[in-house]
């Protein structure tokens, strides 16, 4: 989403200053080569990413099992009795179902999904309800989409006979030409006849990304793709870890048909329902182009559990292998036949496993241990296999591996803006180029100095403001200026729905309807989407505010210069291209600009977009004044 904002453009071209600082780009000779898989994603079940947010499942709690004790997102209709019936499994994987006793006619069960189900003109929504019926009741069930209070009808059909065996009712649901977008929808399923009837699964989908069956939601999916990512970093992330070991990420248990998995607790505060299973985020990967970055539980978990090294570990190694298995294995290994079973004999183009996660915080040291062990099983089976260690240079040195040499190391950052820009310039020049890569596999710049988790942070939107958007962007020019080093890296966390985060600030925000990039996807997206192949060095001629990272695409001459100026007045800026015989005359701008406070949201998603405009370059050596507060990027054809 690029906006020509003319009055602002022509202003700021007519403003000409006097340049005191130079910037000088050697055209004729770069410095290294820009990582190809430099731009990524990182991903995790937090803040309703997935259930409530990508995966495109529309109903809450559908296998009855976020709560013990209550049916929990659902609610009876027209005085129906509705208890959790544990004496009524659905199958080894869901022990339970909801009973539901309808007494009257017109009774039965609502369901207002995650903050409500967005429900749009002509389209088609696809719902699945196991149910079985008690002696003398057969129905019908009219299964409807409609507004919370009941007074406006959207969509409805009919499942015409129960039966008193469980059997999965396929229905679709069309709503009309012509109705106004809402979030205000339930699913609502009853009967015009009094009786008992059990529900142990009901899923509702509206169409998804390439249309595949429990699939992605469509917006969200293109505000990814937009981004252009060249690979994915998932289960997490704290979510990989789990808060005790019991209640790790079991891929395992995430496979198969999606009445047949279990679920598990997840570690942000709420239940996941593993819809999204390690198919369905190797099937992510391919629909973006991009490849796997597989996080393999490496035996310690959020609140302190650990797994000693040694025979202790081995049945977890064994589980990474497996995993490693379904993934890449040929259709004649165990987990490989799993995965053609599954609807992908081919195998994913997996090239880099992390062990664990953040693994600084095991106060018992065990990492190097554990790190050691993973690491000797995985080359041995698969040497071609990268692996990353969880813990990186940011942390000290004790914590760190040493007893082998990681082939990557994951480090993260979480820092204001101002701790960015100090950090920009420099922060990587110390590093040993002969070292492991560097991830960086997860970073933001945070507005403020709270943590995401502090209490001051509550009150504070999903979605970062331009002010954060400064700030990541001089960190992106530091791994990019970076980027024969710090091959990967990616923002974190990636998605929020609005209405219920556990983090922020977050790079995407939505509701159940609406989705709108915050200024640092807008930022991201700059970079990611003009990146050459070459990193240049650019010299400023004194200590400058102004923060830069610029690329070569050597096979078309395009130079590709980020300029990011924190300061909330225009800045003039002397540029030389030295090393080209000639630049062409218009250069393509797209600048990222306004006051620091200035943000994205639900009611007003495009407040703060990138602008395109072009520049008149004369010469090598030409003049442009940066806005306030901005990012920009200038396009530049050399020869
Ligand atoms: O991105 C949110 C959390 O931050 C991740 O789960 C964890 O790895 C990090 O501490």
């Amino acid at each position: 989403m690029f906006r020509r904002n003319l009055p602002l453009l022509l202003a700021l071209a007519l403003t000409v200053q006097a340049a005191d600082t130079t910037l000088t780009l050697d055209v004729a000779s770069p410095v290294g080569r820009v990582s190809p898989i430099h731009h990524g994603l990182m991903t995790e079940e937090i803040n309703h990413c997935y259930d409530g947010g990508l995966y495109a499942e529309l109903v809450r709690n559908r296998a009855f099992r976020d709560d013990a004790e209550k049916p929990v997102h659902w609610s009876a209709v027209a005085g129906a009795t509705l208890v959790l019936d544990s004496t009524v499994p659905l199958n080894s994987a869901i022990p339970g179902s909801l009973r539901v006793e309808i007494t009257a006619p017109g009774g039965g069960v609502a369901n207002a999904g995650y903050w409500g189900m967005p429900i749009t003109p002509s389209t088609r929504y696809r719902a699945t309800i196991h149910a079985k019926a008690a002696a003398g009741f057969t129905g019908p069930l009219t299964v409807s989409l409609q507004s919370k209070d009941g007074a406006t009808t959207y969509a409805t059909t009919t499942v015409r006979r129960l039966s008193p065996d469980w059997q999965a009712h396929e229905v679709t649901l069309k709503t009309a030409r012509g109705l106004t977008p809402t979030t205000d929808a339930q699913l609502v399923i009853t009967s015009a006849e009094p009786g008992t009837l059990w529900l142990g699964f009901v899923s509702l989908f509206p169409p998804t990304w390439k249309d595949r069956p429990n699939g992605l939601r469509r917006d969200l999916m293109q505000m990814l793709v937009d981004l252009k990512p060249k690979f994915l970093r998932f289960p997490g992330g704290n979510y990989l870890e789990g808060d005790t070991i019991d209640t790790r990420f079991k891929w395992w248990e995430t496979l198969g048909p999606i009445h047949e998995r279990p679920g598990h607790p997840g570690t942000w505060g709420y239940r996941s329902s593993d819809g999204m299973g390690l198919m369905e985020f190797l099937l992510w990967c391919e629909d973006m182009g991009s490849e796997p970055v597989l996080g393999l539980y490496a035996g310690y978990s959020l609140k302190g559990d650990y797994v000693k090294p040694g025979p202790d570990l081995e049945p977890f190694i064994q589980e990474a292998l497996d995993e490693i298995e379904y993934v890449i294995g040929p259709v004649t290994s165990k987990w490989g036949a799993r995965r053609a079973a599954d609807g992908h004999p081919a195998p994913f183009p997996l090239r880099y496993v992390e062990i664990g996660n953040e693994d600084w915080f095991d106060k018992s040291l065990s990492y190097d241990g554990r790190y050691a062990q993973f690491h000797d099983a995985i080359k041995a089976r698969y040497p071609h296999l990268k692996c990353i260690s969880s813990i990186g240079n940011e942390q000290p040195e004790r914590l760190r591996v040493h007893s082998r040499r990681p082939d990557v190391l994951d480090e993260h950052y979480y820092r204001n803006t101002e701790t960015f820009l100090e950090m920009s310039p420099r922060h990587f020049d110390s590093y040993d180029r002969s070292g492991p890569e560097i991830f960086v596999g997860e970073w933001a710049a945070h507005e403020t100095a709270f943590p995401p988790w502090d209490a001051k942070s509550k009150g504070l939107p999903a979605t970062p403001n331009l002010k954060a958007a400064i700030g990541d962007a001089a960190f992106l020019a530091a791994m990019e200026r970076a980027s024969d080093l710090v091959t990967m890296q990616c923002y974190a966390p990636l998605l929020a729905n609005v209405n219920g985060y556990q983090w922020r600030p977050d790079l995407i925000g939505y509701d159940a309807l609406r989705s709108y990039g915050s200024p640092s996807y807008y930022a991201i997206q700059l970079f990611s989407t003009h990146l050459g192949d070459q990193i240049l060095r650019p010299v400023f001629s004194k200590s400058a505010t102004i923060q830069g990272s610029a690329t070569l695409e050597a096979k078309s001459g395009r130079v590709f210069l980020k300029l990011v100026n924190p300061l909330p007045s225009a800045q003039p800026l002397r540029i030389a291209l030295t090393g080209v015989r000639s630049v062409s005359r218009n250069a393509k701008v797209l600048t990222l600009a306004g006051e620091p406070t200035d943000t994205n949201s639900i009611a007003a998603p495009t407040a703060v977009v990138p602008v395109a405009s072009s520049a008149r370059v004369l010469a090598p050596t030409f003049d442009y004044t940066l806005a306030p507060t901005s990012i920009t990027v200038l396009e530049l054809k050399t020869r």
